[in-house]
């Protein structure tokens, strides 16, 4: 019996949908692995390898079980895992709590205690668990109850990563299922809007997420720049300062952080946002405390975030989502940090490494559209 589970951080990881869409397989595991740990990506964080949807046949076997389609997989799903455990990394796999996933594969809806057995016995370390095709009648919320206990019961730890599309206020429900992270909103595109689009709905929802169950805003689409196979996803692109900012958003509100990009084939500026150490600490901080935002004056489009973050260090985030330059301003007073206190705040710039030095009452910086500065700063006397 595996019922112990506990995530002390959002996991960290890539997943095959946004790029590979349905050409999901053993290579494309394998290779994609492989450049996870050869690339630096494992040493900075990243786990888990996750393969989305189409990984199945289209029916289930005369016993009703899931079989890997025997072109993509050729050697069965255990072959995979031991690889993928092999390089040190986790397995991820998707299903569907309703009939069918959401692109026309078996789903596990009347099958979820023995799909659980058999991820179990695979090696899998990760359910992404979807929310299409499921009866009217029955809630999502009763259908991820039921595989969490399923996965509860199957002898393995397996993270159950729900993934809901913030439909029926799932955030207020969510943590007592057992799920240990769940998706907040509709599926992202490599477009500016829609990084804009999903933080925006989600900066008055932090205070759901945090420890054990984390708010997943999405898969990543740093470094895609409009590549992929998947035509929902791949749209436009964005240009480098627009990954920045959206990587520095999902680590400081406390997203997972799963990588979409091919990244076998990725970038050098991709990589440097990818692996970013500051940032990927804030995102992994112990306490997980969520952000609260302030408004600065005179730059209606531009705002800070500020995360307390274990060991009395703060994260401070200046985000311009406007079209034009932001002169953006913070108030140490708006911070709960008074003249009168005698301290002031010791600012590490985490996106050039920086130290900029101890800065008294307040701090200002001009931010490029759709741009962003992450700092951490340290209380100082003065
Ligand atoms: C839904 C999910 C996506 C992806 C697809 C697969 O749209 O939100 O993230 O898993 O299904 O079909």
């Amino acid at each position: 019996m595996s019922n112990n589970f506990h995530l002390t951080a959002p996991p960290m990881g890539w997943n095959s949908w946004n790029t590979f869409y349905d050409q999901v397989s053993e290579d494309l595991i394998r290779s994609t692995a492989d450049a996870i740990v050869d690339k630096g990506l494992a040493k900075a964080g990243y786990e888990y390898v996750i393969m989305d949807d189409c990984w199945s046949q289209k029916t289930r076997d005369e016993n009703g079980r899931l079989v890997p389609d025997p072109v993509k997989f050729p050697n069965g799903m255990k072959a995979v895992a031991d690889y993928v455990h092999s390089r040190g990394l986790k397995l991820g796999i998707y299903s569907c709590c309703g009939l069918h996933t959401c692109a026309g594969y078996p789903g596990s809806f009347e099958h979820e205690f023995e799909d659980a057995k058999q991820f179990a016995e695979w090696g899998i370390d990760y359910l992404k668990y979807d929310n299409c095709y499921h009866p009217a009648t029955l809630s999502s919320e009763m259908l991820y109850r039921r595989m969490n206990l399923a996965l509860r019961s199957s002898g393995r730890d397996i993270v159950l990563a729900a993934c809901q599309w913030g439909r029926d206020e799932v955030h207020q429900w969510i943590r007592s299922t057992g799920a240990q992270t769940f998706r907040s909103t509709i599926d992202i595109q490599d477009a500016w809007k829609s990084i804009e689009q999903i933080a925006l709905s989600q900066l008055e929802k932090q205070q759901y997420g945090g420890a054990g169950c984390y708010n997943d805003m999405d898969i990543l689409v740093v470094g895609m720049h409009g590549k992929g196979l998947n035509p929902e996803t791949s749209i436009g692109g964005c240009n480098d300062t627009e990954y920045q900012t959206h990587f520095a958003l999902w680590a400081m509100m406390n997203s997972p952080l799963i990588i979409g990009c091919d990244v076998r084939n990725m970038d050098d500026a991709t990589r440097a946002i990818l692996t970013n150490p500051d940032l990927i600490a804030i995102n992994q901080d112990p306490e997980c405390r969520s952000c609260h935002k302030l408004s600065t004056y005179g730059s209606p489009d531009a705002f800070i975030l500020v995360k307390q973050l274990s060991g009395g260090d703060m994260a401070v985030g200046f985000f311009n989502f406007g079209d034009n330059n932001a002169h953006v301003e913070l108030h140490f007073w708006d911070m709960g940090l008074p003249l009168a206190s005698g301290y002031g705040l010791d600012f590490h710039n985490c996106l050039t490494g920086e130290e900029l030095g101890v800065q008294r009452e307040s701090f200002a910086q001009k931010v490029e559209p759709h741009g962003c500065r992450v700092y951490r700063c340290r209380l100082t006397e003065v």
